[in-house]
């Protein structure tokens, strides 16, 4: 196909429709949307872990910002905070010891998307992905190829790894045998396999923040180390648009922390955002997607002694209107919330009570 044709193409139909021939402006500027109104109130959710993070996108947002530019401004403060071992720098490694990052962004007003996976020794993925989105013609780059790609635009190399985390993942290193990922050869329909993982040990720190600007549009953004030592070159969840987070600026937005695995088997963030353009609320829409997880899960070494699953997912939605929600499976779940009275950290709802620690 020739490029050059078909951008010029793309560009003619971009003008013809009124969007002008800069499709992304610079970080700062506003964007122009049809399908939205202006809102009184902005709004800022995110995973438990995004105290500084929906602060931080309040405020730009309350100084007329667009919520893509807010978001990834609020996660970029965990993403650089080297004592979170969830994100960025600091993250867990995989088992090898090497910190592997992946990120996504959704921009409402535009519907585009960027994403990177197992991205090394960057410390900023949402960053990444955002260039990606901005400055070329994909969705997803992974490994080695957005590792280049990243230092291409300037983005500079560091170790990630941190003495704190190192020192875990030797901890782990030392109590192998039982925790590893893999799987002995089995047939597909054995739902027996693998019952030694233990999965309660396993750790998939991510956060999730979605905003809806005082323009009326929304964006989102995911961003995580993804499962501690995981197999090197293990994508969860966060970076694949659909699945770890969805916007459609007619609608919401829906993002998840939690076991990718059964995310990306079910791609619950565009689900959410489904059931609310039927009219669920974010909680109910969350909820559902939920439930659809448990249905899904039939593997013995997934379910506890009750058969419901034994890992965790969560999700947060907000609605165009301005409404927010979260449901996570397993109770005592929280999320985070900023409508511009601070941030303040609510319930998630939730289908199964955790049984008390005695
Ligand atoms: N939800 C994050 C992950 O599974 O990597």
């Amino acid at each position: 196909m020739n490029l050059t044709l078909s951008r010029r193409h793309f560009l003619k139909a971009a003008t013809l429709a009124g969007v002008g021939s800069v499709l992304f402006p610079r970080e700062g500027m506003s964007y122009a949307s049809s399908q939205t109104e202006k809102t009184s109130k902005a709004l800022a959710i995110s995973s438990a872990n995004g105290i500084r993070a929906t602060e931080k996108a309040m405020q730009l947002m309350r100084d007329g910002k667009d919520a893509l530019d807010a978001v990834i401004a609020g996660v970029n403060i965990v993403e650089d905070d080297p004592n979170d071992m969830s994100v960025g720098l600091g993250g867990l490694p995989n088992a090898d010891g090497d910190v592997e990052l992946d990120a996504s962004v959704m921009h409402g007003p535009s519907h585009r998307a960027g994403a990177v996976a197992a991205l090394r020794n960057i410390k900023n993925p949402s960053k990444v992905a955002r260039a990606v989105m901005e400055r070329t013609d994909h969705v997803l780059l992974v490994g080695e190829g957005a590792l280049r790609f990243a230092k291409m635009h300037g983005f500079v190399e560091e170790n990630l790894l941190t003495d704190e985390s190192r020192e875990e993942w030797v901890k782990w290193k030392e109590s192998l045998s039982k925790e590893d990922d893999y799987l002995p050869p089995h047939s597909i329909d054995d739902l027996n396999i693998g019952e030694r993982i233990k999965k309660a040990l396993q750790t998939y720190g991510t956060i999730n923040c979605l905003g809806l600007d005082l323009q009326g549009n929304i964006s989102g953004v995911t961003t995580t180390s993804g499962l501690a030592y995981k197999i090197p070159g293990r994508v969860g969840d966060s970076p694949i648009i659909g699945a770890g987070l969805y916007v459609d600026n007619a609608v919401g937005a829906a993002g998840s922390t939690g076991r990718g695995e059964a995310n990306l088997a079910n791609c619950s963030s565009v689900m959410i955002v489904e059931y609310m353009r039927q009219g669920k609320s974010p909680e109910e829409a969350c909820l559902l997607a939920c439930r659809r997880i448990v249905e899904h899960t039939k593997e013995k070494r997934l379910l506890d002694g009750s058969g419901r699953p034994n890992f965790d997912v969560k999700f947060y939605a907000i609605s165009r209107k301005g409404e927010h929600g979260s449901a996570s499976i397993w109770s005592n779940g929280k999320y985070v919330v900023n409508d511009g009275g601070g941030s303040r950290l609510l319930d998630c709802a939730f289908l199964y009570e955790r049984p008390s620690k005695k």
